[in-house]
């Protein structure tokens, strides 16, 4: 009886023990892979002392995951890129708002989600490569003079079914309407210098090494091989200058990487204190930094030569949301155009 008691005491004792040791603890899924983002793990975690454990993955593989676990996702947080990822994300409804007074000031209102499903925490620009020597710029001032007939056989540009030129259509939707964006895209399938193969940097290294004169990437991949040592990038560099489009009219098509709390996050509490980290100075400045993105905080100043030598631009402050919503529509328009 004695023996009993002492080893239920000692159950006890453990059991209290345990529990005042355990950390609290953080759940992120993220298809950001970057080093820098290692110290926004580290940073929250010491700010707050709440441990994280991470789950990385493909976009939509990681959103097909957390549909699938339902109730039992262990997931707090979903980290991707892109509007229109966040809202494949949304529309599989792994999201629950977030009210935040933090997050609503910090970060601008065409970054987030009206209702606080995500926020975007880091922007990135669809700009224009050009052939310097090869490209009178003032022919490729905006999107829609990539329609022009001068053009013709010097457009490089990756497949429709990427995510970002189906976001960059969704914008074009959004301005133009849907019959001229798709007569903008059958005007610059027919503009093509090859058929649609390949990411962003095969684009750029297409322009450099003369297979066309005009590429549409985003703006971290040009950064990346500007800010680059190797001798291929710099030979690269000195073949390519940019444009921002739009700069005279509604500013460039810009996207972001973002992050909601997933609906029936086991810690919620935990969960909105890590977004409103990714909102601080400190944050920002990793976030961004390390994949030669925009931060969106005003303010924030990433210290990136490649981005100071591109220089500053006016953006389109459509909200992002709209990017996702017009997905489907820009979809139409694409393979109405054929597009591949
Ligand atoms: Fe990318």
């Amino acid at each position: 009886m004695r023996k009993t008691t002492g080893a239920c005491l000692t159950i006890g004792a453990l059991l209290a023990a345990c529990t005042s040791v355990q950390a609290e603890e953080l759940n992120i899924y993220s298809s950001r892979h970057y080093d820098t983002d290692e110290r926004l793990y580290s940073g929250f975690t010491e700010a707050t002392g709440i441990d994280i454990n991470r789950i990385e993955g493909e976009a939509d593989e990681l959103i097909e995951r957390i549909r699938l676990e339902g109730d039992n996702s262990p997931a707090d947080v979903l980290i991707t890129v892109d509007a229109g990822r966040l809202w494949r994300a949304e529309e599989a409804g792994i999201f629950q708002p977030t009210h935040s007074e933090l997050l609503d000031e910090r970060i601008p209102a065409a970054l987030r989600h009206p209702e606080g499903l995500w926020f975007g925490f880091s922007s990135r620009a669809r700009i224009i490569v050009y052939d310097k020597d090869d490209v009178d710029p003032a022919l490729i001032q905006t999107y829609e003079d990539l329609a022009r007939p001068e053009l013709k056989g010097k457009i490089c540009i990756r497949s429709s079914s990427n995510i970002y030129n189906l976001s960059l259509m969704a914008s074009l939707i959004e301005h133009d309407g849907q019959d001229a964006a798709t007569q903008w895209a059958n005007d610059v399938v027919g503009n093509f210098a090859r058929a649609p193969e390949g990411n962003d940097t095969a684009q750029i290294e297409a322009v450099a090494a003369g297979q066309c004169d005009v590429a549409v990437v985003n703006s971290y991949y040009v950064a990346r091989i500007l800010n680059a040592d190797d001798d291929a990038s710099k030979a690269i560099a000195e073949e390519i200058a940019v444009v921002f489009p739009n700069q005279q009219d509604r500013g460039t098509h810009v996207n972001i990487s973002g992050a909601g709390v997933v609906a029936g996050a086991p810690h919620p509490e935990a969960a909105v204190k890590f977004l409103e980290y990714l909102a601080s100075d400190q944050a920002q400045a990793y976030f961004a930094g390390g994949n030669n993105e925009y931060p969106v905080v005003e303010g924030v100043k990433v210290d990136n030569p490649a981005l100071e030598q591109m220089g500053d631009f006016k953006a389109d402050e459509v909200n992002v949301a709209v990017l996702g919503e017009n997905q489907p529509l820009a979809q139409v328009a694409f393979d109405e155009a054929g597009w591949r």
